[in-house]
């Protein structure tokens, strides 16, 4: 049966290394007698300088429709001092989130042994690593109410978020995360600061009540500051972690330095189906947007989890990874996980070995 596939490019590289993930799609595609549709939208900046709003109904209606989605990246210097905050290009991913309920993220955090170079840590405290990050989605700090900024009576400014997470949120997260475990090695660390946060305390209370339902799973607690501080003391002691969003956000890109560099940190998002948007954990990093020189790896990757996840085609993504691995093997890298011996590529080649290795697996 035939599916169809949103391709949302964005701003920045977004389009750039989306092209190249297109590409690994195409071939995958007639390989494997997929029978994939492909279309594609614009969210982000991009919607806003055509249509004035970063998430136009037309492309909210085609990701509604879709069988899966695959996004790029969004946001840029052109539209950061936008009046109405609203009409920033990252409330056209977080809609897109929210909208389609994708509450349920994951972050694989996985070296590469090729890469074990690139790592900012020695290799012998990142060989071998494989953690994933379960990051809440669609609640905490990111979507909670009141927000604003609001003038005070001295006529002082104050900005104030909410950060707030219901029962019901936690446990659907909760159950996601040991899930996850259970499929690999059964042990769950669960991330809050339930010394100081409420919203964290009751965190921490349904994920011990969750976890009667998962006893082969074995759950621990970590204060984030502590999570962070291990996550680049001693990465391997971790399988799978769940956290909220904002710490999920703000560990994901330290996990992904781990494995070399934040352009090989892939993403799914997930709602209570599977249903899923696939995008790197990177942004659209305008300081290289435009030269052709950004890593395509975590977007080609992101692809192959959409095959896993939402399509049921466990083998066509197995075929990307290794890939993957085959370039990385002939010494092909982007400038983001060069290192002394290796050969330097643009995004373009990168695309472009990935779909030779293709013929190769
Ligand atoms: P960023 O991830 O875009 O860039 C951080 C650094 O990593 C930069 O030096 C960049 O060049 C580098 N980098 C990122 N991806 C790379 C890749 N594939 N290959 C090589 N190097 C790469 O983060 P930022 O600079 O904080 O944010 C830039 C913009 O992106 C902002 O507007 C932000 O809101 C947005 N953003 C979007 C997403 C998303 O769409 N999912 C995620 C994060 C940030
Ligand atoms: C990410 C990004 C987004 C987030 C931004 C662009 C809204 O940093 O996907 O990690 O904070 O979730
Ligand atoms: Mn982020």
């Amino acid at each position: 049966m035939s599916k169809n596939i949103l391709i949302l490019p964005g701003d920045g590289i977004g389009p750039e290394i989306v092209a190249e993930a297109v590409k690994v799609l195409d071939v995958v595609n007639q390989r494997f007698a997929l029978d994939l549709n492909m279309e594609h939208a614009l969210v982000g900046g991009a919607a806003y300088d055509e249509f004035g709003t970063p998430l136009p109904d037309v492309t909210m209606d085609k990701a509604r429709a879709a069988d899966a989605i695959l996004l790029g990246a969004v946001g840029g210097p052109k539209w950061d001092n936008l009046e109405d905050r609203e009409l920033r290009p990252e409330k056209g991913l977080l809609g897109l989130r929210s909208g389609l309920e994708l509450f349920g993220n994951l972050r694989p955090a996985i070296l590469y042994p090729q890469l074990a170079d690139a790592s900012s840590l020695k290799p012998e405290v990142v060989s071998g690593l494989d953690i994933l990050i379960v990051r809440e989605l669609t609640g905490g700090i990111y979507f909670g109410k009141p927000r604003g900024i609001r003038t005070l009576e001295n006529g002082e400014r104050e900005g104030y978020n909410t950060y707030v997470y219901n029962e019901s949120e936690i446990r659907r997260i909760a159950k996601v995360a040991f899930e996850s475990a259970q499929k690999r090695g059964k042990k769950l660390c669960s991330v809050d600061k339930a010394n100081v946060l409420e919203v964290t305390v009751l965190w921490r209370e349904i994920m011990n009540e969750v976890a009667k339902d998962y006893p082969d799973v074995e759950l621990s607690h970590m204060y984030v500051d502590n999570a962070a501080m291990q996550l680049v003391r001693a990465p391997k002691q971790f399988d799978v972690m769940v956290t909220g969003n904002m710490f999920g956000d703000i560990l994901s890109d330290a996990a992904a330095m781990l494995t070399g560099s934040i352009g090989m940190l892939p993403s799914a998002s997930l709602d209570k189906n599977n249903k899923g948007m696939y995008e790197p954990c990177h942004g659209s990093a305008p300081d290289i947007a435009g030269q052709g020189i950004a890593n395509p790896l975590a977007t080609i990757l992101s692809a192959a989890m959409m095959l896993r996840y939402s399509l049921d085609q466990a083998a066509a993504a197995d075929a990307i990874e290794l890939a993957v691995s085959k370039v990385l093997d002939k010494g092909l890298r982007t400038g983001d996980i060069f290192s002394a011996g290796m050969t330097k590529v643009s995004t373009k080649e990168m695309g472009e070995a990935v779909v030779a290795a293709l013929q190769e697996v």
